[in-house]
């Protein structure tokens, strides 16, 4: 049983400081009108089309905390919600690695939001935290999700290998990228 805490990604210069807090039931609606993006439509693998299907993922999200094995928390800048953020637990033996995913709303995107919670994550994670040990993180993506490859690179995420589609759950070829644990 883990129990939800609260993450900061310290402000810059030129941005302000991100609140990574766990879900609340006032996100049902915003979680609702980020999904009808065209974007979270091509390439996030669950629809969320109205609040009974933003319920039941928000109650995921509960559940993953719970037993560990998924880490979320919605994105806050300067107190409004842009994006949510997840570390997903390693899942042997289909993979020893842990891993993070990521959307933001879209009047929120190119400003660098979710690079840097992958940054504050990897940091989080490599850090000697109890919670979730990591010695390599993996971020996934979509061929085709330039935005979500830029992110990996920017990160330091090298790309390790292109994992073949799956139709239906993965109709598009995939790109692993993997950061390892300094030495
Ligand atoms: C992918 C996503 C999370 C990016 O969020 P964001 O907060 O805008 O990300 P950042 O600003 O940190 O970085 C995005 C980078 O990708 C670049 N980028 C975005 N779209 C791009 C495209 N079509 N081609 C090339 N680069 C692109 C941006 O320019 C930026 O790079 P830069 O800082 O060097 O200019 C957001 O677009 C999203 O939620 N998409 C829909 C859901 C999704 O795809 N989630 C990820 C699933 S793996």
């Amino acid at each position: 049983m883990t129990s939800p805490m609260t993450l900061t990604v310290e402000c810059t210069p030129t941005a302000s400081a991100l609140t990574l807090r766990p879900r609340q039931d006032s996100d049902i609606a915003i979680v609702v009108a980020a999904h009808c993006d065209e974007a979270m439509r091509r390439w996030l693998m669950r629809p969320i089309n109205d609040e009974d299907e933003a319920r039941a993922w928000l109650a995921d999200q509960n559940t993953g905390w719970a037993d560990g094995t998924h880490l979320s928390w919605a994105v806050e800048e300067d107190g409004a919600v842009v994006g949510y953020f997840v570390i997903k637990a390693a899942n042997p033996p289909e993979t020893l690695a842990t891993g993070v995913g990521y959307w933001t709303v879209a009047e929120a995107r190119g400003k660098g939001i979710a690079s840097r919670c992958v940054e504050a994550a990897t940091k989080w994670l490599f850090g000697g935290q109890d919670f979730m040990p990591a010695d390599e993180i993996e971020l996934l993506h979509a061929v085709g999700n330039e935005g979500s490859c830029r992110i990996a690179q920017k990160c330091g995420y090298v790309l390790d290998s292109v994992l073949p589609a799956l139709p239906p759950e993965f109709p598009d070829e995939g790109h692993r990228h993997l950061r390892k644990r300094p030495v």
